[in-house]
């Protein structure tokens, strides 16, 4: 079945679906973006996704181009054109067309839209969570906004090379202070030896607030866990009991390797297991 793409007003073939050589994202890396987890046909947490994107939106000075609502219909209408049971929807706006310049557009141009949905495999990925990913850390060298969701990834593109090239899945930025930041598209977990789950605190803007991370919350208190929101060494990753990574197109996939070292004996944890299983009961399915 040939995809479909939103762009700009039109629903296009992919193969034919173009932006502008001045769009500001292709650019300047001018713009953000949004990847929904798709289940059932359809999609996870789009409240929360639509609040971090008018967020991420008001932060850069990017309006809006359509309501809320006429966006839902676009998500949904692309999800439906692209029958995507089980998948990823995903959505960039960018500043808008504009001869190349540094200032924003004066007068200020339309932004750009553009959606895309892609059905992946759930085998394949419950296989991938089964056995669990390796993880390499590379120091966190992006800039000091991560929170805000923008399509400028050339850090987390190079570091996600670097883990490929060693054989692994994901890489994790670690700070100037020796402390795990997140992963190159995931935020970054670890269980204690005590049981206790730990997750780097989102406030000094150091991750990006991930709704996977926010749900996840949810469901450690609800199955009375412990959770502590703090920052936690490279060191402590490398002793913890567990290790996992959440991320909307992976939920929770346990991480069983850092850096070459075993985690948890090399198995997916039994928290990481329950947490992946039980999410879904957490997020909300519009
Ligand atoms: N990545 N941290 C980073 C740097 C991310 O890029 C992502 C998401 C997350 C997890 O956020 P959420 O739970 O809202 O998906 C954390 C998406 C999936 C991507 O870039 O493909």
């Amino acid at each position: 079945m040939s995809r479909i793409a939103y762009v700009n007003g039109r629903y296009r073939p992919h193969r034919d679906a173009l932006v502008h050589i001045e769009d500001r994202g292709y650019q300047f890396s001018d713009g953000v973006y949004e990847v929904c987890e798709v289940s059932g046909g359809r999609l996870v947490d789009e409240r929360r996704h639509m609040e971090r994107l008018q967020r991420s939106l008001a932060e850069l000075h990017i309006r809006l181009p359509m309501t809320l609502r006429a966006l839902s219909v676009v998500l949904h209408e692309t999800i439906r054109r692209n029958r995507v049971d089980w998948g990823i929807v995903y959505l960039q706006i960018t500043r808008g067309v504009a001869r190349r310049d540094h200032a924003f557009p004066a007068p200020e141009v339309t932004p750009s839209l553009v959606v895309t949905a892609r059905a992946l495999s759930k085998t394949r990925n419950e296989a991938l969570a089964a056995k669990g990913i390796a993880v390499v850390s590379v120091p966190d060298n992006r800039w000091a906004r991560v929170d805000i969701k923008t399509v400028g990834l050339l850090p987390n593109v190079l570091a996600r090379q670097t883990a490929v090239e060693q054989g692994a899945r994901d890489a994790w930025f670690v700070d100037r202070d020796g402390r795990v930041t997140e992963g190159a598209s995931t935020n970054a977990w670890i269980v204690t030896k005590a049981g206790t789950v730990v997750t780097r605190p989102a406030a000094d803007h150091a991750i990006l607030r991930g709704i996977t991370r926010m749900v996840l919350f949810d469901a450690i208190n609800a199955k009375g866990l412990a959770l502590e929101e703090r920052a936690f060494t490279l060191a402590e990753a490398y002793a913890a009991r567990e290790a996992f990574v959440t991320a909307a197109s992976q939920i929770v996939l346990p991480v069983v390797a850092i850096d070459g070292r075993p985690i948890g004996g090399g198995k997916p944890g039994p928290i990481a297991s329950a947490l992946r299983r039980e999410f879904h009961r957490y997020a909300e399915a519009g």
